[in-house]
């Protein structure tokens, strides 16, 4: 496997989709959507590259790129060196870990990025920097935030276009997706004014209860409020990404192994939920850009309407993520 990536084909320019996953509540499937949804993309024919963003390293284990891996013969290096010096070349610190598949790593030194940069004015940009200097090498850029909204969830806010919110279907969880959405907003005034939430990735999901049902019927009111307002804010074209993923112990096993749920599990309904959830976001880009190259317009991602699966109930509860942002 080639340890550096394939140049640009000539002629063959594309946009790149760059996007955060991003939630400050710990545990709710940031890692595991980031993963196994660029392995998805990756899959499917799409230059992807992952971008661990989180001191845990918790997407570089769990695609086996730590530094401890087997052709790791000399120190590497990671995503903390580009944030100290966007400039770093990215065949010093881009990984083939899969056909399509790259990622840029993480280490735990990743934590020390946050008070080593807090006195430079363009500290929130560093990465942004770096990716815009790749071009259009890759078509997907999906981002693993740390469970925080500090230095390296900033730059991933930074250097993305779209932001999607993986949560778990809990009345608490939505409180937490309000002030998270506030701070969206927040930074697109300020660092990325380009910044747009595309959606919710429901994780962990369990359509059985009533209660699940409930949270994800107020959020698709949420989001159909938002909408219909015409606010300025960037949520106002997110949905509900289709189809949540089930909760799957094959999910919580692969990781261990240094291993995406396709090499682990392929037939297992985790792999299926993320690559329906790939097919879905792809189809949703293509047909973007074929509106786009016909001049369309709804030229945006949010444009196409809440998937039908949505449904909303009859009697919304009074205290729900309607207050939210
Ligand atoms: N659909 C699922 N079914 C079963 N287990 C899951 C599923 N999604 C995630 N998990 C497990 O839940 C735990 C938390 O998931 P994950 O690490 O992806 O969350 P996170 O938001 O990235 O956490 P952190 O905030 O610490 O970075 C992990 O043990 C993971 O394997
Ligand atoms: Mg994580």
């Amino acid at each position: 496997m080639s340890q550096h990536p394939a140049p640009t084909v000539a002629g063959a320019s594309r946009p790149v989709r760059t996007i955060a996953l991003l939630n400050q509540k710990g545990g709710v499937g940031k890692t595991t959507t980031t993963v196994n949804l660029a392995a998805a993309l990756a899959q499917a024919g799409r230059p992807t590259l992952l971008v661990d963003l989180d001191p845990q390293a918790h997407a570089t284990l769990h695609l086996g790129a730590d530094a401890g891996d087997a052709d790791a013969d000399a120190p590497r290096a990671t995503v903390y060196d580009v944030l100290l010096d966007p400039a770093t070349p990215p065949e010093s610190v881009l990984k083939e870990i899969r056909p399509n598949l790259w990622v840029l790593p993480a280490e735990t030194d990743l934590a020390a990025a946050e008070t080593e940069l807090s006195g430079e004015p363009d500290r929130n940009l560093r990465l942004r920097k770096f990716l815009d200097a790749l071009g259009d090498r890759f078509e997907f850029v999906l981002m693993d935030c740390p469970p925080s909204l500090g230095l390296l969830t900033l730059n991933a806010l930074g250097a993305a276009r779209e932001v999607f919110i993986p949560m778990q279907a809990h009345f608490l969880a939505l409180q937490g997706v309000s002030k998270l959405l506030e701070t969206v907003s927040l930074v697109s005034r300020s660092v990325n004014p380009r910044l747009r939430v595309t959606g919710i990735v429901l994780c962990m999901h369990d359509t059985s209860t009533t209660h699940s049902r409930e949270v994800v019927n107020d959020l698709a009111q949420f989001f159909e409020q938002a909408r219909a307002s015409g606010q300025e804010v960037p949520h106002r074209t997110a949905r509900i990404l289709q189809p949540p993923i089930r909760r799957n112990i094959k999910l919580a096993e692969c990781p261990s192994f240094g291993q995406t749920i396709f090499d682990y599990a392929p037939g297992c309904p985790g792999a299926a939920d993320y690559r329906a959830l790939a097919e879905r976001v792809i189809a949703d880009w293509d047909a973007l850009l074929q509106r786009r190259a016909a001049g369309e317009p709804g030229g945006t991602l949010g444009g196409t309407p809440p998937h039908p699966q949505v449904v909303v109930r009859e009697a919304p509860r009074a205290a729900t993520a309607d207050h939210a942002a």
